[in-house]
């Protein structure tokens, strides 16, 4: 007999054809997300989830006492309580490598909007502001080629960027990483800095490191204070790795010179957050690994992690702490 799975996301009919092969799929099918309390109830009898965003602890897992498999569309994985699948012997899976490129790509742009001013200017163009000016110095921006970037989490994606940085725009790379990367230092140039040293010399800062408890507001009002005037920060891991209210001060009180923000401490963003309000901050809803290629390759590799598990022969990308 097939094991049955419960699917929260939609995904596309080719995933959905290679799951039914394996497994009998159970599926939420609503307009909207599933509510917590529907998914509770759905899951009583199945043997694995395939979900993006749900809080996977006790109480999940509790009211899911035959999972074996809980398989996360989606590299970062602050989402499970990893301590409770541990305990109840469930396997938790990601999507790592899959996303790499698109998440730089999406850093990139980031670094690119922010300092070139694209969204800000893009609206003045379009509300048909643009006349005639004697003096041009109102459009200047910072110059991203022959910079410093400032990696903090030198992951597969830290690298990606790292590459995309030194071979496409000839910029100095500093990193900070929980260990050093000798590799990614021959590679790219890279040199190795504790984080206060990267915060001062970096004309970029990147955020790429995963949410952990050891990186929950790891840039606060202190490390803002630290980098350079002039300086970009960009973030695309996880809006807790940052103290929100931190940053807005600092941009309030022009500290750092604007910000490049794929994600935020509440997501959706509070409609009345003053980050909307800043002419310097480009701001994204979470669109890191958000394109069609890279949804679809993470929605399969995510299917193939459940699959995996189910049919005996362990999981891909499992999860470790
Ligand atoms: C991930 O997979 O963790 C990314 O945040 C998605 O964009």
């Amino acid at each position: 007999m097939k094991p049955t799975i419960y699917i929260s996301q939609p995904v596309s009919e080719k995933v959905r054809q290679y799951l039914n092969e394996y497994c009998e799929v159970k599926e939420w099918r609503g307009e909207d997300r599933i509510p917590r309390e529907t998914l509770l109830k759905e899951i009583a009898n199945v043997e694995g989830l395939l979900t993006a965003w749900h809080k996977i602890d006790e109480e999940l897992l509790a009211a899911a006492p035959k999972l074996k498999v809980v398989s996360n569309v989606s590299v970062g994985y602050n989402n499970f309580d990893v301590q409770a699948l541990k305990e109840r012997n469930v396997i938790g899976t990601n999507t790592p490598y899959v996303l790499d490129d698109t998440v730089a790509d999406l850093t990139m742009a980031l670094i690119l909007a922010t300092a070139r001013r694209i969204t800000e200017l893009d609206k003045y163009v379009k509300d048909k502001k643009w006349e005639p000016v004697k003096d041009e110095e109102q459009f200047f921006g910072l110059d991203v080629h022959h910079a410093t970037i400032g990696i903090i989490g030198m992951g597969r994606i830290g690298e990606a960027v790292a590459q995309r940085a030194k071979f496409g725009f000839d910029m100095d790379v500093l990193y900070h990483n929980r260990s050093r990367k000798p590799e990614a230092e021959k590679k790219y140039e890279a040199e190795y800095c504790e984080l206060p040293s990267l915060l001062e010399r970096a004309d970029f800062v990147v955020m790429l490191t995963p949410l952990t408890a050891e990186t929950h507001h790891l840039l606060g009002e202190q490390e803002f204070k630290q980098m350079k005037k002039s300086a970009i920060f960009v973030n695309v891991s996880r809006g807790q790795t940052v103290d929100e209210q931190a940053l807005i001060k600092a941009l309030q009180n022009g500290e750092i010179h604007g910000a490049g923000l794929d994600v935020y401490q509440k997501e959706p963003i509070e409609k009345d957050n003053p980050l909307l309000e800043m002419r310097n901050v480009v701001t994204v809803p979470h669109i890191g690994s958000a394109t069609a290629q890279t949804r679809e390759a993470m929605a399969m590799r995510a299917a193939q992690n459940i699959v995996a598990v189910l049919t005996g022969k362990g999981a891909i990308d499992p999860v470790t702490d």
